[in-house]
């Protein structure tokens, strides 16, 4: 799938539409604020040829809604649900699905798998109308081993990805994150962290082109695309900007066969705290081809012993990955008969936790959860004593809960931290994503669990990052503070930017004044929102 630039006859496609649009936006404000009938959005939809969409009164609307919502949270019924989920299967569909979103006053909801943390591809703040666009039928992949390239619609999942490139030749793959429902849409452009981002980097690090749909329904590449704009879609998170319908992909090599692993380690407080205070010297410093994270759930057995587990992946045989691993972390133990040597198409299997090449491809997310997550960046070890601590602060938690520390370096701290909107680069050694899962049953407990991570994640402040404190965009995180838009569009205001810097900054660091501008050069009105995106500057 190479993407042509757009041609004239979409330029005048997209300008007629943008004037249809435009003046029923306009009408729509100037009669009063509430919210499009259902029928504006299917009239609309209906006389520009795009027919498949979903209204609530249709018996597959909520299948349909529900289909990728991963954080069951904001599936309940008190949540706010669209006006209709348009599922565009070209880029056409795509473009006209944006305009009437805009000519019926409706705020846009861009989904591609559906995992934002808090929603935010299919919810929207105090209740403003809005229509979700969904494009999990745009989810082809057009591998080309001879460039090392894919062109991948936004709607594929990881899953698809892998999938298609891991096919297309044993010795390529791409640099992203391990769970394969996971849209490329969201992951990307907010960056896009896995197993090989020590190696290569984020999977926005590896997007050579993107097209890009605009507020105005007009197709951009990054020929035509302003350097700011292609800049912001790298990394910038999603639904600020436009969509982007596409992107092209640049593919890694990877050996033949990788070493994989996943190992328990069980014992007392001192010993866990042990090894996961041993693992800041080494998981951020091992060679690039080395990938090695833990996990540590709050739970210990009746005989007080806690365990964690360790994640690793190397680009190289077992014999590599013990002579390195035994020297440099001894106090893992690993053994050889813990490791595995499969090609990286069956590491990205064992990974995601299916079952098969195949089912990689299965874009249902399974059971979904509910829960809240937070993240935090640590830019030097903790001390022994901390830890024990920080341990012993865990196992207060609900059982549901647990800390995942995800190892920088290597290629991570190589690229600057201005060469995309995602900033945690040198001096970044690792990651930590605490989260708090629970089902139905626990619903009446569930605030208390979320307090506690609350708390859990004060009683860190002292141990991580400061000034700001920082975060990773795509582990989205509504409690560092909110927009709070009260229409579809054209929400901003004179203290919107200042506003947004309380979690932009911890987010972009520095890079958050020049996401500001290339969101004023491109959505200057403010049409792609939500609860964090990046507003426009404020002209009267
Ligand atoms: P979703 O469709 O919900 O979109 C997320 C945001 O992007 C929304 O604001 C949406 O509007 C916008 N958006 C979506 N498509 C767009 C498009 N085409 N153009 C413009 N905006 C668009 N992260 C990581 O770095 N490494 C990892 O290993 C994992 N693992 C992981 C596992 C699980 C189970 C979950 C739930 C999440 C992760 N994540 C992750 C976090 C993940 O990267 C993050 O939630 C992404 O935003 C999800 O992208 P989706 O397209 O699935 O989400």
């Amino acid at each position: 799938m190479h993407q042509p630039p757009m041609t004239m006859h979409t330029v005048a496609l997209a300008h007629a539409l943008f004037l249809f649009a435009i003046a029923g936006a306009t009408r729509a404000s100037a009669q009063s604020p509430s919210p499009a009938p259902p029928s504006g959005i299917s009239f609309c939809l209906l006389s520009n040829g795009v027919t498949n969409f979903s209204l609530p009164t249709s018996p597959s609307y909520t299948p349909l809604l529900d289909s990728s919502i991963r954080n069951l949270r904001f599936e309940l019924p008190s949540v706010g649900k669209p006006a209709a989920v348009v599922l565009p299967s070209t880029k056409r569909d795509l473009q006209r699905a944006v305009l009437c979103a805009r000519a019926t006053s409706l705020a846009i909801r861009v989904r591609s798998g559906g995992h934002s943390y808090e929603g935010l591809s299919y919810t929207t703040e105090n209740h403003v109308p809005f229509v979700v666009i969904d494009l999990s039928n745009l989810n082809h992949v057009d591998v080309d081993t001879g460039t090392a390239t894919a062109w991948v619609e936004s709607g594929a999942t990881l899953g698809e990805v892998y999938h298609a490139v891991g096919l297309s030749n044993r010795t390529l793959a791409f640099s992203a994150g391990s769970c394969a429902t996971v849209g490329m849409g969201g992951h990307t452009a907010g960056g896009g962290f896995g197993l090989l981002s020590r190696k290569f980097g984020l999977a926005a690090d590896n997007v050579l082109d993107a097209v890009f749909i605009a507020p105005n329904g007009s197709s951009f590449t990054r020929d035509t695309m302003d350097d700011d704009v292609f800049w912001a879609i790298r990394g910038g998170g999603g639904g600020s900007w436009g969509v982007v319908y596409a992107w092209k992909l640049r593919l890694v090599p990877v050996p033949d066969n990788v070493t994989v692993f996943s190992v328990a380690r069980s014992g007392p407080v001192e010993l866990i705290a042990g090894l996961m205070h041993r693992w800041q010297y080494v998981g951020p410093s091992l060679p690039d081809e080395f990938y090695l994270s833990t996990l540590i759930p709050a739970r210990s057995s009746s005989d007080g012993n806690i365990s964690m587990s360790f994640t690793g992946q190397v680009l190289g045989p077992k014999q590599l990955a013990m002579s390195v691993l035994n020297q440099s972390f001894p106090e893992l133990g690993l053994a050889e008969s813990e490791l595995s040597e499969v090609s990286w198409l069956e590491s990205a299997v064992k990974f995601a936790g299916v079952s098969s090449v195949a089912s990689l491809t299965n874009r249902q997310p399974g059971v979904g959860e509910y829960a809240k997550r937070k993240s935090d960046y640590v830019q030097a070890p903790i001390s022994m004593q901390d830890t024990i601590r920080i341990v012993q602060y865990l196992l207060t938690g609900p059982a549901g809960s647990s800390i995942q520390l995800d190892p920088y370096g290597g290629a991570m701290a190589r690229i600057g931290s201005t060469d995309t909107p995602f900033p945690h680069r040198a001096g970044y050694l690792y990651s930590i994503q605490y989260a708090v899962t629970w089902n139905a049953s626990d619903m009446d407990r569930s605030d208390g669990y979320v307090e506690w991570l609350r708390s859990f994640y004060a009683f860190m402040a002292s141990y991580v990052s400061k000034n700001p404190r920082a975060a990773y965009v795509n582990y989205l995180d509504l409690d560092l503070g909110t927009n709070d838009w009260m229409n579809a569009t054209g929400g901003t205001s004179n203290g919107s930017v200042e506003h947004a810097a309380s979690w932009g900054e911890r987010y972009f660091l520095m890079n958050f004044d020049r996401l500001v501008q290339a969101k004023t050069k491109v959505d200057p009105g403010n049409v792609f929102n939500n609860a964090q995106s990046i507003p426009p500057l404020y002209f009267r």
